[in-house]
């Protein structure tokens, strides 16, 4: 035999020598879910090792995450059922508790970069991302709201806004609104190819935003989100993005859908970030809790087939986990 790949893992400097791939926390983008009030750390059960903070309990976690590393963090809110409406209007409201956190935070840390969520469902008394009218979902009539949701987060400070409802011509719209109001340095991250899935029920228990099961509203995001069995869609999405003006193309979610990155990153110039979702996450936390899977090398592995996929940046719930592990 002349060639014995085996040469080259007998080992550990040769392997780390030829490792292709690196993972570091530079990385990765951590997941908080915020509500209002004060002194509260629930865990969600869902998601184990995952909490609905208040900003004073949310605060000193975020300072332990930057002190292991994190830089980034993407922020969520859980909103009470009585402030949700049919227009979603608290989530430009001058009183909401999220863009205070968010401006609260980058006055602490104004190193970091933070990225919020831009979508009707977390405001929206039918569990939807945009308007429900006559059992439908709109496009365009949802996007004014979009916009004044927008430019709200860029001026409680929020470093880049990530508009998460799949519907069309989002980026160019918000981007036009940005500008217009003079937030020219504040980025966009779209979710540019976010399916259909089934993997985001411990999300929708955190922030108790599934669609209502009520008359007269859709039962699911079928109409929006795309569907798990495409893949030429999400060139399609990914142009439009890029054109539009998108800083980031995200697939989301992410294990489940590796060609789907592999597939934006040979194709596209911009970077590109994979949603390593709820589900995704709280199945590898279950295994692991059961004594089936080892945590601190399922984990990792896991983190890293989304990084070799081709993902610049991946939001995930392991975030610290991991920043804890590589730190030792
Ligand atoms: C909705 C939104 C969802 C997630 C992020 N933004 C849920 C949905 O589309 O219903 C899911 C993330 C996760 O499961 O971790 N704007």
């Amino acid at each position: 035999m002349l060639r014995r790949p085996r040469r080259n893992r007998s080992s550990a400097a040769i392997r780390g020598m030829i490792r292709e791939t690196h993972l570091t926390t530079d990385h990765l983008i951590y997941p908080f879910f915020i509500v209002d009030g004060k002194n509260i750390s629930e865990e969600i059960h869902s998601l184990p090792g995952n909490f609905r903070w208040s900003l004073d309990r949310l605060l000193p976690e975020m300072e332990a995450c930057v002190k292991l590393g994190l830089k980034t963090f993407i922020l969520f809110p859980g909103v009470a059922e009585q402030l949700k409406n049919k227009t979603g209007t608290y989530g430009y409201a001058k009183n909401n508790f999220y863009l205070k956190a968010a401006t609260e935070i980058k006055k602490r840390f104004p190193q970091i970069c933070l990225i919020s969520d831009v979508a009707m469902d977390p405001y929206s008394s039918d569990g939807h991302d945009g308007l429900v009218a006559e059992g439908k979902i709109l496009n365009d009539e949802t996007l004014p709201i979009l916009a004044k949701m927008s430019v709200a987060q860029a001026a409680a400070g929020f470093d880049l806004l990530g508009p998460s409802d799949m519907m069309d011509g989002r980026i160019g719209w918000l981007r036009e609104a940005l500008d217009e109001e003079g937030f020219t340095e504040t980025g966009i991250m779209a979710y540019t190819a976010k399916y259909a899935s089934a993997f985001y029920g411990p999300f929708r228990d955190a922030l108790d935003s599934a669609p209502k099961d009520e008359a007269g509203i859709p039962k699911d995001k079928k109409t929006y989100q795309m569907d798990p069995a495409n893949k030429k869609e999400a060139l399609i999405e990914a142009e439009l993005d890029l054109t539009e003006g998108a800083d980031f193309l995200m697939v989301k979610p992410a294990l489940h859908y590796l060609d789907v990155i592999h597939l934006l990153k040979e194709n596209f110039e911009l970077p590109i970030a994979a949603y390593h979702v709820s589900g995704e996450c709280a199945m590898l936390t279950a295994a692991c809790q059961n004594g089936w899977l080892e945590f601190d090398k399922a984990m990792p592995e896991a983190l890293l087939s989304i990084h070799r996929a081709g993902a610049d940046a991946i939001i995930t719930y392991f975030a610290k986990d991991y920043a804890e592990l590589v730190r030792g």
